[in-house]
């Protein structure tokens, strides 16, 4: 136990593991549930709904109140950053995002920051009035995409399989790659030291897609923007602890963790998570590592999943989560049943 912090997800940021893995799960707010759905007919459009703060805060509170999880996650998005830039963003009804995509120099000169903060700003209201309304022992987790990640939309123009126009850019203009990026490493951390002044006690670093970055790359792509983003926060913030989660980053991983000075690491479902756990320098936990379509399933087969990753991490500083979020047709029950299982109330 480390004195004088309450919540069990704190606790093992700072390193100390506890009787019960504390859990929480990626898009734990969100279409599979039905109070969600409900709110999310009112709004306009996605972006109108995550800088709603009444809208945002009932949703990231739904999941709290619903399963008793121990942390909840802002209700946002890793596109309201390319959204702020002045960048256009929709998102597209069983389509996903479409952006204006950003391929040469004029179009990345048009990305403008003088409203970023004012944009933003709903969000920070959103996250005093999580805080206000939380139980004493659940943590509130705010969150940006990495910049890798986000840049992948705003090169892409949309989500894709394996991110062609971003990697060429990567390779063949090194230059105007670094320039975007180096726009996304101030931006994400003006945010995110926002998100903390608001009362975010938690933040995760999304790196969904790193698992498309050349390994040659994977350096200039994903370590070292990330290690700007933590020293940055780190420098004004020592005590708020960072969870980095480059998804399917594979032999990358120790590497990660070794030089972007996270506290935590989110592993994915395809990464052996005691293996991930021993490769971790001193004093950086884990996080993950179910499979969420074993969610999806239910039964028998994802209790057995559920009980030998918590058995499994036993005495670790370890957080239970999914490997990548929950998946839209998954039943709430199973989602239930899950927290408690991990939470040994079942
Ligand atoms: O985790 C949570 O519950 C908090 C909220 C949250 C959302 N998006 C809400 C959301 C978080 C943390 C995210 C992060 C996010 N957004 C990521 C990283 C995590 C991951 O899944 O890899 C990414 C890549 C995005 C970008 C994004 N946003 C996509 C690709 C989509 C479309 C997906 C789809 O299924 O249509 C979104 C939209 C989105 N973000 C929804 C929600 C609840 C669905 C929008 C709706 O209600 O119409």
């Amino acid at each position: 136990m480390v004195a004088g912090i309450e919540k069990p997800i704190l606790q093992v940021l700072h390193g100390a593991a506890q009787q019960r893995p504390p859990v929480w799960l990626m898009r734990q707010a969100g279409r599979y549930l039905p109070e969600y759905r409900a709110l999310r007919a009112n709004a306009k459009n996605f972006i109108e709904f995550c800088l709603t703060p009444d809208l945002a805060i009932e949703v990231t509170l739904q999941p709290v109140r619903r399963f008793g999880v121990d942390a909840a996650i802002l209700f946002a998005d890793i596109l309201l950053v390319p959204h702020a830039l002045g960048q256009t963003v929709a998102f597209v009804e069983g389509e996903g995002p479409r952006l204006e995509p950003i391929r040469d120099a004029a179009a990345l000169d048009r990305l403008d920051d003088t409203r970023f903060t004012t944009i933003l700003a709903p969000v920070m209201e959103t996250i005093k009035g999580v805080r206000a309304a939380l139980p004493s022992e659940v943590a509130l987790i705010g969150f940006a995409g990495a910049p890798w990640t986000v840049a992948t939309y705003m090169i892409e123009g949309q989500g894709g399989s394996d991110y062609e126009h971003c990697r060429a850019m990567a390779w063949r203009e090194p230059e105007l790659f670094a320039r975007l990026i180096d726009r996304l490493v101030d931006a994400t951390t003006s945010y995110l030291l926002a998100q903390i002044e608001a009362g975010a006690e938690v933040l995760q670093l999304f790196d969904s897609w790193a698992g498309a970055v050349p390994a040659p790359l994977f350096d200039v792509a994903v370590i070292a923007p990330t290690a700007r983003i933590v020293k940055a926060l780190n420098a004004r913030h020592p005590h708020i602890p960072i969870i980095g989660f480059p998804r399917a980053a594979g032999s990358h991983l120790a590497c990660y963790a070794a030089r972007t000075g996270v506290d935590a690491v989110g592993v994915d479902h395809m990464t052996d998570l005691l293996g991930a756990a021993d490769a971790m320098p001193k004093g950086v936990a884990v996080q993950g590592n179910l499979d969420p379509v074993l969610l999806l399933s239910g039964g028998a087969v994802m209790d057995r999943g559920v009980l030998h990753i918590v058995e499994t991490m036993a005495g670790r500083p370890f957080i239970f989560n999914l490997g990548h979020g929950v998946m839209q047709p998954t039943p709430p029950e199973h989602v239930a049943r899950l927290v408690s299982l991990v939470q040994g109330k079942a």
